[in-house]
């Protein structure tokens, strides 16, 4: 199940990538808005995230021990991000506000992945 386990990991940064990419390719046009790489990123963060989660409570990953309460707050941002993403797509841009704040809320969950031990 370990296999597995790095395999959702490795999802889990390839979400990463699309989601702060797809923001960051941004930052210079006047046009900006979610893109795909963004709405999908948000999606493949939201799945895989619960999916590293159910396998590690379900103690099949030795050594994962599982932080609730880091948990529920990333989840509660990534729900938002989602949300947003989802409203964003289907308007034409410019939707700077929109995209600004998923951007933040994307670099938050890197920081609290990181420094919240
Ligand atoms: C935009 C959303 C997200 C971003 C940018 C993100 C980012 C990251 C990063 C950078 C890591 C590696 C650093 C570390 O291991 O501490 C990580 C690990 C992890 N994330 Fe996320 N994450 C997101 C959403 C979620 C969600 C929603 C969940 C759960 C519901 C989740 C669960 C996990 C777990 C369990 C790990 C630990 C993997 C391990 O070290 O074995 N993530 N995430």
């Amino acid at each position: 199940m370990e296999f597995v386990y790095n395999a959702i990991l490795v999802l889990h940064f390839i979400g990463l990538a699309a989601l702060l990419g797809g923001f960051i390719v941004q930052m210079r046009s006047p046009d900006k808005g979610v893109n795909p790489a963004m709405w999908h990123g948000a999606l493949t963060q939201l799945v895989t995230g619960v999916l590293l989660v159910g396998i590690a409570s379900a103690g099949l990953v030795s050594g994962e021990e599982v932080d609730h309460a880091k948990i529920a707050v990333k989840l509660v941002i990534v729900l938002i991000i989602t949300v947003l993403a989802f409203v964003g797509r289907r308007r034409t841009p410019p939707q700077t506000a929109l995209w600004g704040t998923i951007g933040a809320l994307t670099l938050a969950e890197v920081v609290i992945a990181v420094f919240w031990n």
